[in-house]
Protein backbone atom coordinates (compact mmCIF):
# COMPACT_ATOMS: atom_id res chain seq x y z
CA UNK A 1 0.00 0.00 0.00
CA UNK A 2 2.80 2.35 0.95
CA UNK A 3 4.72 1.45 -1.88
CA UNK A 4 1.39 2.09 -4.21
CA UNK A 5 1.26 5.43 -2.75
CA UNK A 6 4.64 6.59 -2.87
CA UNK A 7 4.96 5.74 -6.74
CA UNK A 8 1.81 7.50 -7.28
CA UNK A 9 3.08 10.55 -5.76
CA UNK A 10 6.40 10.31 -8.03
CA UNK A 11 4.44 9.70 -11.35
CA UNK A 12 2.38 12.73 -10.09
CA UNK A 13 5.18 15.29 -9.69
CA UNK A 14 6.71 13.29 -12.90
CA UNK A 15 3.72 14.30 -14.83
CA UNK A 16 3.36 17.58 -13.43
CA UNK A 17 7.12 18.83 -14.38
CA UNK A 18 6.69 17.21 -17.92
CA UNK A 19 3.62 19.23 -18.11
CA UNK A 20 5.12 22.84 -16.24
CA UNK A 21 7.86 22.62 -19.12
CA UNK A 22 5.95 21.85 -21.80
CA UNK A 23 3.47 25.05 -20.91
CA UNK A 24 6.26 26.88 -19.78
CA UNK A 25 8.33 29.90 -21.18
CA UNK A 26 10.73 29.73 -18.51
CA UNK A 27 13.28 27.10 -16.89
CA UNK A 28 12.04 25.70 -13.59
CA UNK A 29 14.24 27.81 -11.16
CA UNK A 30 13.06 31.46 -12.70
CA UNK A 31 9.09 30.04 -12.42
CA UNK A 32 9.48 29.24 -9.25
CA UNK A 33 10.93 32.38 -8.54
CA UNK A 34 8.04 34.43 -10.15
CA UNK A 35 6.09 32.06 -8.53
CA UNK A 36 6.98 32.76 -4.47
CA UNK A 37 10.45 34.80 -4.79
CA UNK A 38 11.08 38.78 -4.57
CA UNK A 39 9.15 40.29 -6.87
CA UNK A 40 10.53 42.90 -9.46
CA UNK A 41 9.48 45.97 -7.05
CA UNK A 42 12.30 44.72 -4.40
CA UNK A 43 14.66 46.42 -7.02
CA UNK A 44 13.10 50.06 -5.72
CA UNK A 45 15.57 53.02 -6.42
CA UNK A 46 18.40 50.66 -7.30
CA UNK A 47 20.62 52.10 -9.97
CA UNK A 48 20.28 49.93 -13.18
CA UNK A 49 22.10 50.78 -16.64
CA UNK A 50 20.57 49.43 -19.48
CA UNK A 51 22.54 48.78 -22.32
CA UNK A 52 20.51 48.31 -26.25
CA UNK A 53 18.00 50.27 -24.30
CA UNK A 54 16.30 52.02 -27.40
CA UNK A 55 14.49 49.12 -29.00
CA UNK A 56 13.42 45.34 -28.11
CA UNK A 57 14.15 43.53 -24.89
CA UNK A 58 16.24 46.47 -23.65
CA UNK A 59 12.87 48.92 -23.99
CA UNK A 60 10.73 46.90 -23.06
CA UNK A 61 12.65 46.06 -19.79
CA UNK A 62 13.42 50.12 -19.26
CA UNK A 63 9.80 50.33 -19.07
CA UNK A 64 9.11 46.76 -16.64
CA UNK A 65 12.19 48.57 -14.18
CA UNK A 66 10.57 52.17 -14.44
CA UNK A 67 7.38 50.30 -12.98
CA UNK A 68 9.63 48.73 -10.32
CA UNK A 69 10.73 52.40 -9.38
CA UNK A 70 14.16 51.96 -10.31
CA UNK A 71 16.57 54.73 -11.09
CA UNK A 72 17.72 54.14 -14.48
CA UNK A 73 20.17 54.83 -17.28
CA UNK A 74 19.21 54.17 -21.16
CA UNK A 75 22.03 53.68 -23.46
CA UNK A 76 22.53 53.01 -27.29
CA UNK A 77 23.47 54.87 -29.99
CA UNK A 78 20.29 56.38 -31.52
CA UNK A 79 19.75 59.04 -28.61
CA UNK A 80 16.40 59.97 -30.08
CA UNK A 81 14.76 56.98 -29.25
CA UNK A 82 16.69 56.85 -25.89
CA UNK A 83 14.85 59.94 -25.41
CA UNK A 84 10.96 58.79 -26.24
CA UNK A 85 12.21 55.76 -23.70
CA UNK A 86 12.35 57.85 -20.99
CA UNK A 87 9.67 59.81 -22.03
CA UNK A 88 7.15 57.09 -22.27
CA UNK A 89 9.06 55.38 -19.01
CA UNK A 90 8.12 59.20 -17.37
CA UNK A 91 4.60 59.61 -18.75
CA UNK A 92 3.59 55.79 -17.90
CA UNK A 93 4.87 55.76 -14.23
CA UNK A 94 4.37 58.10 -11.27
CA UNK A 95 7.00 56.72 -9.53
CA UNK A 96 10.12 57.80 -11.25
CA UNK A 97 11.13 61.60 -11.84
CA UNK A 98 13.12 63.80 -15.10
CA UNK A 99 15.98 63.00 -12.75
CA UNK A 100 15.66 59.32 -12.25
CA UNK A 101 16.65 58.28 -15.69
CA UNK A 102 19.46 59.62 -17.29
CA UNK A 103 20.05 58.97 -20.79
CA UNK A 104 23.67 58.35 -22.31
CA UNK A 105 24.52 58.18 -25.31
CA UNK A 106 26.72 54.85 -26.39
CA UNK A 107 28.55 53.09 -29.11
CA UNK A 108 29.76 49.58 -27.48
CA UNK A 109 32.11 49.30 -30.43
CA UNK A 110 33.53 52.59 -29.67
CA UNK A 111 35.43 51.17 -26.77
CA UNK A 112 37.70 54.14 -26.07
CA UNK A 113 34.47 56.88 -25.32
CA UNK A 114 33.25 54.14 -22.31
CA UNK A 115 35.45 55.91 -19.18
CA UNK A 116 33.62 58.92 -20.69
CA UNK A 117 29.95 57.46 -20.62
CA UNK A 118 30.94 55.65 -16.63
CA UNK A 119 32.21 58.81 -15.84
CA UNK A 120 29.26 60.72 -16.55
CA UNK A 121 26.92 58.19 -15.03
CA UNK A 122 28.68 58.23 -11.71
CA UNK A 123 28.75 61.99 -11.37
CA UNK A 124 24.80 61.71 -11.80
CA UNK A 125 24.09 59.06 -9.28
CA UNK A 126 27.33 58.48 -7.37
CA UNK A 127 26.91 54.38 -8.13
CA UNK A 128 25.96 51.37 -10.21
CA UNK A 129 23.94 48.49 -8.71
CA UNK A 130 23.29 47.01 -12.00
CA UNK A 131 24.71 46.91 -15.27
CA UNK A 132 22.54 44.82 -17.69
CA UNK A 133 24.71 44.04 -20.52
CA UNK A 134 22.02 43.67 -23.14
CA UNK A 135 22.83 45.66 -26.45
CA UNK A 136 24.00 43.10 -29.38
CA UNK A 137 23.00 42.03 -33.32
CA UNK A 138 22.04 38.63 -34.01
CA UNK A 139 23.09 37.33 -37.37
CA UNK A 140 21.88 34.85 -40.23
CA UNK A 141 24.39 33.97 -42.68
CA UNK A 142 26.29 30.22 -42.88
CA UNK A 143 29.01 29.50 -41.43
CA UNK A 144 31.33 29.25 -44.55
CA UNK A 145 29.75 32.31 -46.88
CA UNK A 146 30.61 34.57 -43.43
CA UNK A 147 33.72 36.53 -44.11
CA UNK A 148 35.92 36.81 -41.33
CA UNK A 149 34.86 40.92 -41.03
CA UNK A 150 31.52 39.92 -39.78
CA UNK A 151 32.88 37.12 -37.22
CA UNK A 152 35.18 40.06 -35.64
CA UNK A 153 32.35 42.60 -35.97
CA UNK A 154 29.92 40.45 -34.34
CA UNK A 155 32.73 39.54 -31.53
CA UNK A 156 33.46 43.50 -31.21
CA UNK A 157 30.04 44.24 -30.22
CA UNK A 158 28.32 41.19 -28.67
CA UNK A 159 31.58 40.12 -26.66
CA UNK A 160 33.84 42.65 -26.34
CA UNK A 161 31.59 45.63 -25.84
CA UNK A 162 30.15 44.44 -22.68
CA UNK A 163 33.23 42.99 -21.55
CA UNK A 164 35.59 46.33 -21.86
CA UNK A 165 32.02 48.17 -20.25
CA UNK A 166 31.88 45.70 -17.58
CA UNK A 167 35.24 46.51 -16.42
CA UNK A 168 34.88 49.97 -16.20
CA UNK A 169 31.83 50.13 -13.95
CA UNK A 170 33.08 46.74 -12.02
CA UNK A 171 35.58 48.81 -9.59
CA UNK A 172 32.53 51.13 -8.84
CA UNK A 173 30.41 47.68 -7.60
CA UNK A 174 33.79 46.28 -6.41
CA UNK A 175 34.48 49.83 -4.02
CA UNK A 176 31.01 49.28 -2.54
CA UNK A 177 30.73 45.46 -2.01
CA UNK A 178 27.68 44.87 -4.12
CA UNK A 179 26.79 44.90 -7.26
CA UNK A 180 24.85 42.76 -10.12
CA UNK A 181 25.81 42.25 -13.71
CA UNK A 182 23.10 40.90 -15.77
CA UNK A 183 24.29 39.47 -19.12
CA UNK A 184 21.65 39.08 -22.21
CA UNK A 185 22.86 36.14 -23.67
CA UNK A 186 20.82 33.85 -26.06
CA UNK A 187 19.70 30.56 -25.95
CA UNK A 188 22.30 30.22 -28.63
CA UNK A 189 25.03 30.94 -26.29
CA UNK A 190 23.83 27.55 -24.89
CA UNK A 191 24.30 25.62 -28.36
CA UNK A 192 24.69 26.24 -32.01
CA UNK A 193 22.45 26.30 -34.41
CA UNK A 194 22.78 26.80 -38.39
CA UNK A 195 22.79 29.86 -39.63
CA UNK A 196 23.73 31.73 -36.74
CA UNK A 197 27.62 30.64 -36.40
CA UNK A 198 28.96 33.85 -35.66
CA UNK A 199 26.45 35.22 -33.19
CA UNK A 200 26.95 31.61 -31.68
CA UNK A 201 30.06 32.24 -30.98
CA UNK A 202 30.15 35.42 -29.38
CA UNK A 203 27.19 34.53 -27.10
CA UNK A 204 28.64 31.52 -26.34
CA UNK A 205 32.35 33.63 -25.08
CA UNK A 206 29.90 35.73 -22.82
CA UNK A 207 29.82 32.56 -21.00
CA UNK A 208 33.37 31.99 -20.16
CA UNK A 209 33.97 35.56 -19.28
CA UNK A 210 31.65 36.03 -17.15
CA UNK A 211 31.42 32.83 -15.28
CA UNK A 212 34.78 33.14 -14.30
CA UNK A 213 34.24 36.97 -13.23
CA UNK A 214 31.20 34.93 -11.26
CA UNK A 215 34.04 33.13 -8.82
CA UNK A 216 36.51 35.92 -8.68
CA UNK A 217 33.70 38.76 -8.22
CA UNK A 218 32.48 36.54 -5.12
CA UNK A 219 34.45 37.65 -2.24
CA UNK A 220 33.17 41.42 -3.52
CA UNK A 221 29.21 40.70 -3.72
CA UNK A 222 29.42 40.91 -7.28
CA UNK A 223 26.36 38.35 -8.58
CA UNK A 224 26.61 37.57 -12.29
CA UNK A 225 23.07 36.93 -14.09
CA UNK A 226 23.26 35.64 -17.29
CA UNK A 227 20.15 35.44 -19.27
CA UNK A 228 19.64 32.98 -22.16
CA UNK A 229 16.02 34.39 -24.40
CA UNK A 230 14.76 32.25 -27.17
CA UNK A 231 13.09 34.15 -30.04
CA UNK A 232 11.39 37.30 -28.97
CA UNK A 233 9.79 39.87 -30.33
CA UNK A 234 12.31 42.88 -31.12
CA UNK A 235 14.14 45.13 -34.15
CA UNK A 236 16.75 41.82 -33.69
CA UNK A 237 16.35 40.78 -37.66
CA UNK A 238 16.40 44.30 -38.83
CA UNK A 239 19.67 44.92 -37.73
CA UNK A 240 21.54 41.65 -37.94
CA UNK A 241 24.39 40.85 -39.16
CA UNK A 242 24.63 39.03 -42.71
CA UNK A 243 27.48 37.22 -44.83
CA UNK A 244 29.46 40.99 -45.34
CA UNK A 245 30.41 43.62 -43.06
CA UNK A 246 28.20 46.17 -43.32
CA UNK A 247 25.20 44.76 -43.85
CA UNK A 248 21.92 44.28 -42.17
CA UNK A 249 19.31 41.61 -42.75
CA UNK A 250 16.45 44.45 -43.09
CA UNK A 251 13.57 42.29 -41.90
CA UNK A 252 10.73 42.73 -39.81
CA UNK A 253 9.14 40.25 -37.48
CA UNK A 254 6.27 38.71 -38.37
CA UNK A 255 3.17 38.39 -35.41
CA UNK A 256 2.88 35.14 -36.53
CA UNK A 257 6.19 33.98 -35.55
CA UNK A 258 6.51 31.80 -32.45
CA UNK A 259 8.23 33.86 -30.43
CA UNK A 260 7.70 35.40 -27.09
CA UNK A 261 6.36 38.83 -26.15
CA UNK A 262 9.06 41.80 -25.50
CA UNK A 263 7.07 42.65 -21.81
CA UNK A 264 7.07 38.75 -20.66
CA UNK A 265 10.58 39.09 -21.54
CA UNK A 266 11.28 41.91 -20.04
CA UNK A 267 9.51 40.46 -16.60
CA UNK A 268 10.92 37.68 -16.46
CA UNK A 269 14.35 39.09 -16.47
CA UNK A 270 13.35 41.56 -14.22
CA UNK A 271 12.33 38.85 -11.76
CA UNK A 272 15.56 36.81 -12.32
CA UNK A 273 17.33 40.46 -11.28
CA UNK A 274 15.51 40.47 -8.17
CA UNK A 275 16.14 37.11 -7.34
CA UNK A 276 19.95 37.76 -8.33
CA UNK A 277 19.67 34.25 -9.98
CA UNK A 278 22.40 32.85 -11.54
CA UNK A 279 21.70 31.67 -14.73
CA UNK A 280 18.04 31.50 -16.45
CA UNK A 281 16.69 30.49 -20.03
CA UNK A 282 13.35 32.75 -21.22
CA UNK A 283 12.11 31.05 -23.98
CA UNK A 284 9.14 29.14 -24.87
CA UNK A 285 9.36 25.79 -26.41
CA UNK A 286 10.42 24.12 -28.31
CA UNK A 287 13.74 25.69 -27.31
CA UNK A 288 13.10 25.33 -24.09
CA UNK A 289 12.72 22.04 -24.09
CA UNK A 290 16.03 21.41 -26.37
CA UNK A 291 18.05 23.49 -23.61
CA UNK A 292 17.29 21.06 -20.85
CA UNK A 293 18.21 18.03 -22.76
CA UNK A 294 21.22 19.96 -23.88
CA UNK A 295 21.99 20.82 -20.30
CA UNK A 296 21.68 17.14 -19.13
CA UNK A 297 21.73 14.69 -22.50
CA UNK A 298 24.05 16.61 -24.44
CA UNK A 299 25.06 13.61 -26.62
CA UNK A 300 21.70 12.70 -27.53
CA UNK A 301 20.81 16.57 -28.03
CA UNK A 302 23.35 16.87 -30.26
CA UNK A 303 22.58 13.93 -32.35
CA UNK A 304 19.09 15.35 -32.86
CA UNK A 305 20.18 18.97 -33.27
CA UNK A 306 22.75 17.67 -36.12
CA UNK A 307 19.70 15.83 -37.76
CA UNK A 308 17.39 18.42 -37.73
CA UNK A 309 19.80 21.39 -38.56
CA UNK A 310 21.08 19.18 -41.64
CA UNK A 311 17.85 18.96 -43.35
CA UNK A 312 17.08 22.90 -42.83
CA UNK A 313 21.06 24.00 -43.63
CA UNK A 314 20.80 21.61 -46.94
CA UNK A 315 17.56 23.65 -47.77
CA UNK A 316 18.99 26.94 -47.22
CA UNK A 317 22.40 25.79 -49.15
CA UNK A 318 20.10 25.06 -52.27
CA UNK A 319 18.63 27.87 -52.29
CA UNK A 320 15.14 26.71 -51.17
CA UNK A 321 14.77 27.94 -47.62
CA UNK A 322 15.45 31.73 -46.30
CA UNK A 323 17.80 31.63 -42.94
CA UNK A 324 15.16 33.60 -40.88
N1 LIG B 1 15.05 39.00 -29.99
C1 LIG B 1 15.47 37.79 -29.83
O1 LIG B 1 14.89 36.81 -30.35
C2 LIG B 1 16.68 37.53 -28.97
C3 LIG B 1 16.93 36.20 -28.56
C4 LIG B 1 18.03 35.94 -27.78
C5 LIG B 1 18.87 36.96 -27.38
N2 LIG B 1 18.61 38.24 -27.78
C6 LIG B 1 19.54 39.29 -27.34
O2 LIG B 1 18.82 40.34 -26.75
C7 LIG B 1 19.58 41.55 -26.84
C8 LIG B 1 18.67 42.67 -27.33
O3 LIG B 1 18.28 42.41 -28.67
P1 LIG B 1 16.81 42.67 -29.22
O4 LIG B 1 16.27 41.36 -29.64
O5 LIG B 1 16.04 43.50 -28.27
O6 LIG B 1 17.15 43.44 -30.56
P2 LIG B 1 16.96 44.98 -30.98
O7 LIG B 1 15.55 45.40 -30.84
O8 LIG B 1 17.61 45.10 -32.31
O9 LIG B 1 17.83 45.77 -29.89
C9 LIG B 1 19.22 45.83 -29.95
C10 LIG B 1 19.70 46.99 -29.12
O10 LIG B 1 21.13 47.02 -29.17
C11 LIG B 1 21.53 48.35 -29.50
N3 LIG B 1 22.80 48.34 -30.22
C12 LIG B 1 23.08 47.77 -31.42
N4 LIG B 1 24.33 48.04 -31.80
C13 LIG B 1 24.87 48.80 -30.81
C14 LIG B 1 26.13 49.42 -30.61
N5 LIG B 1 27.11 49.33 -31.51
N6 LIG B 1 26.34 50.13 -29.46
C15 LIG B 1 25.36 50.24 -28.55
N7 LIG B 1 24.14 49.71 -28.69
C16 LIG B 1 23.90 48.99 -29.80
C17 LIG B 1 20.40 48.91 -30.36
O11 LIG B 1 20.35 50.32 -30.30
P3 LIG B 1 20.99 51.35 -31.35
O12 LIG B 1 20.73 50.80 -32.73
O13 LIG B 1 20.25 52.62 -31.05
O14 LIG B 1 22.43 51.44 -31.00
C18 LIG B 1 19.19 48.32 -29.66
O15 LIG B 1 18.82 49.15 -28.59
C19 LIG B 1 20.74 41.24 -27.79
O16 LIG B 1 21.91 41.02 -27.05
C20 LIG B 1 20.31 39.96 -28.47
O17 LIG B 1 21.40 39.18 -28.90
C21 LIG B 1 17.54 38.54 -28.57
Amino acid sequence: MMLELLVSALVTIFVVQVLRLIFSDCDLTLQWAEMFGRSPERLKGKVVWVTGASSGIGEGLAYRLAEAGCRLILSARREQELNRVKKNCLARYGGVQEGDILVVPLDLVQRGTHQQAVDTVITHFKQIDCLVNNAGRSQRALWLRTSLEVDKECLELNTLGPVSLTKLVLPHMVQRKQGQVVVVSSVAGKFGAPGIGSYCGSKHALHGWFESLRIEGYDDNIKITMVCPGPVFSDALKAAFTEERGEGLGVEMRSSENRMATDRCAQLIAVAMSNRLDEVWVSRNPELTYCYLFQYFPAIARKIGVRLGQTRYRKVKAGNASLH
